[in-house]
């Protein structure tokens, strides 16, 4: 029995598209970094949501279209979900909720051996290595100021063609920091043109009140803004810049422009204790959804590891304030709390496995199968500059490297959870052990899980003996001098 009123005018939930997507042949409904399968009949549905129609209009209307009487308890009961879901809201003002994070991947998960090989529907375009903050936890790699040059605005446009064609549908600009790039208008313009669903993730620093004007004017559809801490001097400090208030304001900016307030704040031991005012400052801001995002050690923050990886008890004290605050705000304002891979029993499921529906471009063109794989060994990255996007996809080494499972060394290769998790990251396999066959050792089943355990034991003396803030001397700032190639030996990484 559904409550609905017939009266109610159910509309698509502000920052959700609804669409056809031909290389799927289904409707889609796009949110950011994600998106949900619809059969014909759900969006036939979704269609007629258009906060105009009636609900009672709805189910008339379907009823003629089909010749079918008595269909209203089963599109009360589907609208009913989607209300829940937060696809949808209703007259009266039901607000918009992002759906929570989950895999990249709609796919949905079985044997690698078993699955075909499906359509690079993420692509993430890291626009440029420039950025002015100096952040200790950049996943960018340690030595991006050796990279070439950044392609031009003519290429970027051509890759953008290229990976619609291929199916991409979900688009992530990042960096760097993508506002460092003058035609970011441009980009997105040619995105949205295309039908991509355009998600920007920035610092806010190069955002004006014109830029963000001239960007939804573009079509940029959703913005992720990023904050180091929840005070002044913390945010200051661990970007190495002064650009609290400059965030401030552009969080006003983003709401004004109608976009959903959304944060994002990298957790890690210096900031970690801080959870209860970082979420005060997001209510204060007016977000409708925070991603308390633990820090994960690529690039400058595995450099950084030893001063970052929190305590366990820095860790349950943290879950424990934003349970506090989700009970006392509710819907208002969600959280989503990723945990550090390095406390958990079982690896994240990274990428969906490499080369199953990501598809990374890195400033200078390097394609890859993974934000962080230029750091993986033996892997020839093909080049946007050389070769076709369908090519690099479909035929180049590099993206068949990790398809499948024969690749896989045992634990993993007669794991009966291999289909769920894909034996975990490749890249954390190869910075922690040194091959990236191996195990993720975040996996307990892992014979390298003790490089796990010694780091987080190692953590939890530190921040037994002494103040968080007592070794911040210690930390490297990314920075163009600092950047120096990665060190992944067993050896150095013991030493850490
Ligand atoms: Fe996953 Fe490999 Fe661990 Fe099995 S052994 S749970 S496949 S990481
Ligand atoms: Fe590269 Fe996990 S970050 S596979």
């Amino acid at each position: 029995m559904s409550a609905l009123e017939g009266s109610l005018r159910p509309a698509i939930a502000r920052g959700l598209r609804l669409q056809y997507e031909s290389a799927q042949g289904r409707h889609v409904l796009l949110y950011p970094e994600g998106m949900v399968q619809m059969n014909q009949v759900a969006a036939a549905i979704l269609e007629r949501c258009d906060g105009v129609r009636t609900l009672d209009a709805i189910v008339q209307e379907l009823e003629t279209l089909s010749g079918e009487t008595n269909l209203a308890p089963d599109i009360h009961g589907f609208i009913g979900a989607a209300l829940a879901q937060r696809w949808l809201e209703g007259e009266g003002g039901m607000r918009l909720e992002l759906p929570e994070r989950a895999a990249v991947s709609p796919v949905a998960a079985g044997s690698p051996a078993a699955r075909p090989l499906g359509l690079p529907l993420w692509l993430l375009l890291e626009v440029t290595y420039r950025c002015p903050l100096h952040c200790v936890f950049c996943y960018n790699p340690t030595e991006f100021a050796r990279t070439a040059e950044e392609l031009s605005t003519a290429a970027w446009r051509r890759v953008l063609r290229e990976a619609r064609a291929l199916g991409a549908v979900q688009l992530g600009l990042s960096g760097g920091e993508p506002l460092a790039r003058a035609d970011l208008e441009e980009l997105v313009a040619e995105a949205h043109g295309l039908g991509f669903y355009i998600n920007l993730i920035t610092s806010g620093v190069g955002m004006t009140e014109a830029r963000m004007r001239a960007l939804k004017a573009a079509g940029l559809d959703h913005i992720q803004l990023s904050f180091q801490d929840s005070s002044r001097e913390m945010n200051d400090f661990l970007s190495s810049t002064r650009t609290f208030e400059l965030k401030s304001r552009v969080a006003g900016w983003i709401r004004a422009h109608g976009y959903p307030m959304v944060l994002n704040v990298v957790l890690h031991r210096h900031n970690i204790e801080h959870v209860a005012e970082i979420l005060a400052m997001a209510e204060r801001l007016g977000a409708e959804y925070v991603e308390l995002a633990n820090t994960q050690y690529y690039g400058w923050a595995w450099l950084n590891r030893a001063e970052l990886l929190p305590s366990r008890a820095q860790l349950e004290h943290a879950e424990r304030v934003t349970q506090e605050f989700r009970a006392r705000v509710g819907n208002r304002t969600r959280v989503y709390f990723v945990v550090p891979d390095y406390f958990e029993k079982r690896p994240k499921p990274c990428m969906n496995g490499l080369g199953s529906v990501f598809l990374a471009i890195a400033p200078d063109g390097t394609a890859m199968p993974c934000h962080a794989a230029r750091m993986l060994p033996n892997l020839a990255l093909p080049n946007v500059e050389h070769a076709g996007l369908r090519e690099i996809w479909y035929e180049s080494a590099a993206f068949n490297r990790f398809r499948g499972e024969g690749w896989m060394k045992e634990p993993c290769a007669s794991c009966p959870e291999r289909g769920r998790d894909f034996g975990g990251c490749r890249c954390q396999a190869y910075l922690l052990t040194g091959d990236p066959d191996n195990a993720d050792p975040v996996c307990e089943l892992s014979p390298h899980h003790h490089l796990v355990s010694e780091a987080v034991a190692r953590a939890e003396a530190a921040v037994a003996g002494g103040a968080p803030r007592a070794r911040e001397h210690a930390l490297i700032f990314r920075d163009h001098r600092t950047s120096i190639p990665v060190t992944t030996t067993a050896d150095a990484i013991i030493a850490k």
